[in-house]
């Protein structure tokens, strides 16, 4: 009983000052570190995809913001039967004053685990994560030191990276074929894990297809097996903020080359108290083994099962037609010579 008082009491503390906090950020730097904190029900979500089966803990959370994603693992031990004998996080915040309330954070963390005997370890790196840990990945080439991470939940921020920038030579130096700064934070985590080890991020859906994230995709899937993946019906519920125009997705992966028989996908609408629905399918249907593009098809139900495989059973394909489509949205100044004054029956 004790401890499920406590659980309400951590969940929402860490929810209220995520609120607080956001209404204090600074909008133009905000933008600049994609500072989008992820809301309760959300942060419980990821946590409880995570297996956390080991005595030991070591927890990576980059791009940390309040810390309102380890506070949600550390409600999920407090919550479970299985409890390790200790946690190790590694919060990775490169802003000084979410950095502040992180500490908080944290401190909160070590005294509800105290509570229960789970020996609680942290380290907050004020620090910038893309160059702190290419830098110990190319050191670990030469000393092999590192220890690795067991586990990693993460929102990363979203932005693309120049060409020209020092983030790139960063990701370049360690062989990540990446071109935003989510795939940049899921690629050094993927890199960071132990092998078995798992992830879950909340990240755009855009990795999934299109010729710009094909690099990380053969990276991510030779590296990783998908478990699961959460899509959410609108595209800006999982935040409920005006200005996140992304859709979505949580996925849970491990670092293993053995990839599973089939993976599960929830769907919800996004809102709080929501019904989540699932549907397992088989790992061959959302990585086609023969596509050399490697993409990422999410089966939501078995009408997209069915669908999948009336388009796999058609003989051509677009290109072998001489056909191509756009997926964007149609502007007209794009396609200002197709218009016509009249209409020409
Ligand atoms: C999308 S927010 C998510 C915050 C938190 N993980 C959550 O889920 O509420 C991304 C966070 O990453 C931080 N950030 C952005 N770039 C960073 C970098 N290069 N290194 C470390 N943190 C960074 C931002 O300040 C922000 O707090």
């Amino acid at each position: 009983m004790a401890a499920s008082v406590a659980l309400v009491d951590l969940g929402e503390t860490v929810d209220l000052a995520r609120v607080a906090a956001t209404d204090h950020l600074d909008p133009e730097r905000r933008a600049e570190l994609g500072q989008v904190l992820t809301p309760h029900f959300v942060a419980k979500l990821m946590a409880d995809r995570l297996s956390l089966h080991r005595s030991s803990i070591r927890l990576l959370d980059p791009g940390a913001g309040i810390g309102s994603l380890t506070a949600a693992v550390v409600e999920r031990i407090l919550q479970s039967d299985q409890r390790p004998t200790s946690l190790h996080v590694d919060a990775f915040e490169i802003d000084s004053t979410l950095a502040v309330h992180l500490d908080d954070t944290l401190e909160l963390c070590a005294r509800h685990l105290a509570g229960i005997g789970v020996y609680f370890s942290h380290v907050i790196h004020r620090t910038d994560f893309i160059s702190d840990a290419s830098l110990a990945l190319r050191d670990d080439l030469f000393t092999g030191e590192r220890q690795r991470y067991d586990a990693a939940i993460l929102n990363p921020p979203y932005r693309k990276i120049a060409t020209d920038s020092v983030e790139r030579r960063h990701l370049e130096g360690v062989g990540l074929p990446v071109v935003n700064l989510y795939t940049a934070f899921l690629g050094l985590v993927v890199k960071l894990l132990a092998e078995d080890g798992e992830l879950v991020a909340i990240t755009p859906r855009s990795f999934c297809n299109g010729p710009y994230h094909a690099p990380f995709r053969r990276f991510f899937l030779d590296e990783m097996a998908i478990k699961s993946m959460h899509v959410f019906e609108s595209r800006k519920a999982a935040f409920n903020e005006a200005d996140v125009l992304q859709e979505n997705v949580v996925i849970h992966a491990v670092k293993t080359r053995i990839k599973p028989q089939t993976v599960t996908i929830f769907t919800s609408s996004g809102q709080s108290e929501d019904m989540v629905a699932y549907h397992e399918t088989l790992y061959d249907k959302i990585v086609l083994p023969d596509d050399a593009q490697r993409f990422i098809r999410i089966v939501e139900d078995s009408v997209d099962d069915e669908i999948q495989q009336q388009l796999q059973a058609l003989p051509s394909r677009l290109d072998h037609l001489g056909l191509s489509a756009s997926t964007g949205r149609v502007v007209d100044f794009r396609a200002a010579d197709l218009l016509q004054a009249e209409l020409n029956a």
